[in-house]
């Protein structure tokens, strides 16, 4: 009985010291990783249909048509490049929250993708 505690006791250490030693993934410690907008990504249609349900799931409530005025800026995508929108969405911005706990790269460029289309209707 005494020897398995023991076991327990240890492998509990080694697990918590595996943690405090084992270098952090750039996810883990935060550091905004820029991606690259090609053109044929922000001509995907799946990309645009993808953010287009994230926008209006998350970002009207502040944004879009439904939003209260003045509760955010009105986007103005032609004064914006994709890499810009991509990093207010990922980090955030003052009152703005960041969204990189909330959704993943793939979904966060798609928002982007939608956002920069022409077709984007917020
Ligand atoms: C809780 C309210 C809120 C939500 C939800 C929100 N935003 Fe924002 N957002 C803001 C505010 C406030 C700012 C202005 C920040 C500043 O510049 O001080 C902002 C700024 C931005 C900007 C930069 C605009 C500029 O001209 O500088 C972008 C791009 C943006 N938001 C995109 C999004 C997207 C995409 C979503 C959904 C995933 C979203 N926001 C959800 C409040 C919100």
């Amino acid at each position: 009985m005494i020897k398995s505690r023991i076991i327990v006791g240890l492998s509990a250490l080694m697990f918590m010291w595996s943690y405090s030693v084992l270098p952090a993934s750039a996810e883990e410690k935060k550091v905004f990783v820029p991606v690259e907008f090609t053109s044929a990504y922000l001509a995907d249609g799946s990309k645009f249909e993808m953010g287009k349900e994230i926008w209006f799931d998350q970002c009207t409530h502040c944004h879009g048509y439904k939003a209260y005025p003045g509760k955010a800026p009105k986007l103005k995508p032609k004064r914006y490049k994709p890499s810009f929108v991509y990093k207010r969405v990922t980090k955030g911005f003052r009152k703005m929250p960041a969204w990189d706990e909330v959704y993943d790269k793939d979904e966060r460029m798609a928002v982007v993708t939608y956002i920069m289309h022409k077709d984007f209707s917020p």
